[in-house]
Order: C-alpha cells, then structure tokens, then sequence
C-alpha cells in the first residue's frame, strides 16, 4: 500500500516535471530583438557555389533585410509560436512594393512569397506579445521602418566601404566607424557576420539588436541564426533537417584579424 502510494506519488513528479521542462520549451517568451540585414550578392556566392538558384532583381541595390528575431539571450529564442496563424499576401499588399526591393527573396528556385512566409512563421508569430508587431502587417512594417532608420549601404558608403570585387577591407576599421554613426549611445556594439568561402572571409550581415520598445541596444550574445538564408517553407522536410543540424555554422562573426571581401552586385 505504501510502496503503491510512493510509486503514485513519483509518477506525479515525474509528470510534473515533464510538464515543467515542457513549458520551458515552449514558451514564447523573448528578451530582445535581433535585426540581421544581408549583402544580397554574398547569399548569391554562397548559393553559386552550391548549386542552389540565386537570383538578385535590378531594383534591388544596396542591402537587404533578412529579419526581425523575438530572441533570448544567447540562446535562440522562441520560433514557430502559432502554427494556425498562417502568412497572408493581401495583408501586406501596401508594403509589397517596398518589401520586394528591400526584403526580396533571391532564391530563384522558390516562389516570390516563400521568404516572407518562412520569416513570418518562424519569428513573426512569436512577436505579437510587442504591441508594435503584434500582427503581421505591422510586423513587417516595423521591418521596414528600422530598415529604413538605419540605412546600412547609406552608412557604409559615409565611410567609404563601398562594394569592390578588388579589395579587401578591415573589419575592426568598419566597426570602429559604423557604431558611433548607428546610435549615439556609447557602447551600443553591431555585430558583423562574414561567410567563408575559399579562405576569404565575405562580408554578409550586419546585426543591431532593439529592446521590445525599439531602442537600440547592443548584441553581446552570439547571432541567434547561424544559418545564412532560408528554405522554402514548402520543402518541410528539408527544413527540419537544416534546424536539426546543431553546428551548421554558414556564418560566423567576421575575424577582427581579417580582412573582408564586399563584392560588387551582380545581376545574372
Ligand atoms: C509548429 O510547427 C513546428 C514545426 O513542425 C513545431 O516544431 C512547433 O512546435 C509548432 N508550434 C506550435 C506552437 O505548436
Ligand atoms: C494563433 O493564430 C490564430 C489565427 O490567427 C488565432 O486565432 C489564435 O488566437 C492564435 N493563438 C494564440 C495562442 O495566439
Ligand atoms: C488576409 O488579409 C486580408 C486583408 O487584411 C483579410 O481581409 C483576410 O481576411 C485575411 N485572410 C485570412 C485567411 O486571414
Ligand atoms: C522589383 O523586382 C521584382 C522582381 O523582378 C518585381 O516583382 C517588382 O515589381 C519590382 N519592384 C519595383 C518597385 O520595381
Ligand atoms: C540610404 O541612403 C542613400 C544615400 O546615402 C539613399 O540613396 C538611399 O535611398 C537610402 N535608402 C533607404 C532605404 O532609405
């Protein structure tokens, strides 16, 4: 009888702390958010590189947004929080003109939509909790406002780093110029992320990370997506393999000891 009641009493826990770490893991909650922008032209060399279909369109000339991420420390935040809440076109239709220009999808080989589906899914239905993202026009419209705000190719160009498929710049001397132009605030640090391929190092995002009230505030934690772009949505199975593959380190945190291609944009 006692031994009955204990074993009773050791299922309970046990399922209680099952339900614990469940909830843990599920829990929508973030800290901050993280804002990647890439250099379009290094997502093509990538995907170039391994056969994937890549494709920049003329209207699109300076850097690109890639998203706006509910993030936790350094961990890697909550992500897909409501399944049910599917990506809807006509409820950003407003922002399309602008989203194909600074939020464009550049594989080719998937549909127009595709990368803003994923970036909604994934992180925009997890961003609602914030009243200025709390659904998905405005989620995406925020994008747009800090993409604008920021103007990252108008920074670089101030500093004279200007895309060049024959040089090479320093990294520290990017950093060191960029932050006092992104924020007034001292101590608020960007990172940069760089790709390696063939033993360069290519300049590829730009991270700034925001409070949930939209202050800048510095991204001390390692990037919380080490993946370069996005996968279709459609080819979910593929999708679960790439979010399975713990140490699939397409970026890294540009080597302050290096120095970095930024190549000109090509269009073909
Ligand atoms: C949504 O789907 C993803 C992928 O199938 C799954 O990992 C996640 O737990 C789901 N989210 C919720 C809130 O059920
Ligand atoms: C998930 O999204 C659906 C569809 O937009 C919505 O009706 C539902 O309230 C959402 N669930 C939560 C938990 O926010
Ligand atoms: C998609 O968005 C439009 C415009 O906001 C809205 O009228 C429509 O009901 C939405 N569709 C779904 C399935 O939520
Ligand atoms: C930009 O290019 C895309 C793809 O070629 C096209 O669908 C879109 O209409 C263009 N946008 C503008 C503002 O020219
Ligand atoms: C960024 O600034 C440049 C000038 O430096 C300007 O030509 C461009 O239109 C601006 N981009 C955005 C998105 O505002």
């Amino acid at each position: 009888m006692i031994f009955l009641k204990i074993c009773i009493l050791v299922v309970t826990l046990s399922l209680a702390v099952l339900q614990l770490a469940h909830c843990k893991k599920k829990s929508n909650k973030f800290d901050f958010f993280t804002f990647t922008q890439d250099w379009p032209m290094v997502i093509c060399v990538k995907d170039r590189s391994t056969g994937e279909k890549c494709h920049i369109s003329r209207n699109v000339t300076g850097w690109t947004i890639h998203g706006l991420w509910p993030s936790v420390g350094s961990s890697k935040g909550p992500a897909f929080c409501n399944n049910s809440s599917k990506f809807n076109e006509s409820a950003i239709e407003k922002l399309l003109p602008a989203l194909d220009v600074y939020w464009p999808n550049l594989h080719s080989d998937t549909v127009r939509d595709d990368f803003w589906a994923y970036e909604w899914s994934k992180h925009g239905t997890c961003a609602k909790l914030v009243k200025e993202t709390r659904n998905e026009y405005l989620y995406f419209k925020k994008a747009l406002d800090l993409f604008q705000m920021i103007n990252f190719t108008g920074i670089l160009t101030d500093i004279g780093v200007i895309p060049d498929d024959n040089k090479l710049y320093d990294v520290l001397d990017i950093l060191n110029k960029i932050t006092p132009r992104l924020s007034k605030v001292k101590g608020i640090k960007p990172r940069l992320s760089c790709y390696k391929y063939k033993e360069q190092f290519y300049l590829t995002s730009v991270i700034i990370c925001f409070t949930k009230q939209f202050e800048m505030t510095s991204c001390l934690q390692k990037p919380r997506d080490n993946r370069l772009y996005f996968q279709s949505l459609k080819d979910k199975k593929q999708i679960e393999k790439v979010e399975n593959l713990a140490n699939n380190d397409d970026l890294i945190d540009c080597p302050h000891d290096h120095l970095v291609k930024y190549p000109t944009i090509r269009y073909h």
